[in-house]
């Protein structure tokens, strides 16, 4: 099975749920900038401070400070990995290539959750997260579409991409992720 992974979708398309289940079942270490962001912004600290205000506009927070979270969970960790939220743009993916390259790993898989926006939105308003305001969930996939839908080229081009149907259960989504993670590259 794939141990290094990179799940990339919309906001919304359930990357954090299914995430969370395929680290806890395979022993990886699940890495989502998103919820490490978070963590700072309730810890008060400086960083969080900076971090807070751009959340609540649905923008990305700058790629220096998501580059030092990352390289800092990553570097000493010698299993298996999958990384949520991240990379978000062009920039933050040749970034990381660079840091696997020092690193000695390389991305084996890139599961691409798809869903239709309203299916999206709808299931985003239910959560009601901080960022979950209809006006900043539009934004953020408008920031989505601009800077992180360019990855879906990116990785396919190198042959690493694996779309998947994000509809249905979690289950189902569960059971086709692990589908492409057990099969041929
Ligand atoms: P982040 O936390 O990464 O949020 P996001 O990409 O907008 O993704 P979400 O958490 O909203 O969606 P998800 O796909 O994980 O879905 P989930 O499983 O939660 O980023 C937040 C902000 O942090 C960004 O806007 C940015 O400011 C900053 N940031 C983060 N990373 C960054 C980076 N690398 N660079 C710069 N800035 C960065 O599911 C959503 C809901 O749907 C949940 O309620 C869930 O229970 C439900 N659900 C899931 N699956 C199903 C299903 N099958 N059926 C029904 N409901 C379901």
């Amino acid at each position: 099975m794939k141990r290094r992974l990179l799940f990339l979708g919309p906001p919304g398309a359930g990357k954090g749920t299914q995430a969370q289940r395929l680290a806890e079942h395979h022993d990886l270490l699940h890495l989502s900038t998103g919820d490490l962001l978070r963590a700072e912004v309730r810890s008060g600290s400086e960083l969080g401070r900076r971090a807070e205000a751009v959340m609540a506009r649905g923008e990305l927070v700058s790629d220096d400070l998501v580059l030092a979270i990352v390289r800092h969970r990553l570097e000493g960790h010698g299993g298996g990995w999958l990384l949520d939220g991240f990379p978000r743009n062009l920039g933050q993916a040749e970034a990381l290539e660079h840091l696997l390259a020092e690193l000695h790993q390389e991305i084996e898989l890139v599961v691409l959750m798809e869903l239709p926006d309203e299916v999206l939105l709808q299931r985003l308003l239910q959560r009601g997260r901080a960022d979950d305001d209809e006006a900043v969930i539009r934004n953020r996939l408008e920031v989505y579409r601009q800077q992180t839908a360019p990855l879906i080229d990116h990785y396919r081009d190198r042959d690493l991409l694996r779309p998947i149907d994000a509809a249905g259960t979690m289950d189902e989504v569960s059971e086709r992720i692990e589908t492409v993670l057990t099969g041929p590259v």
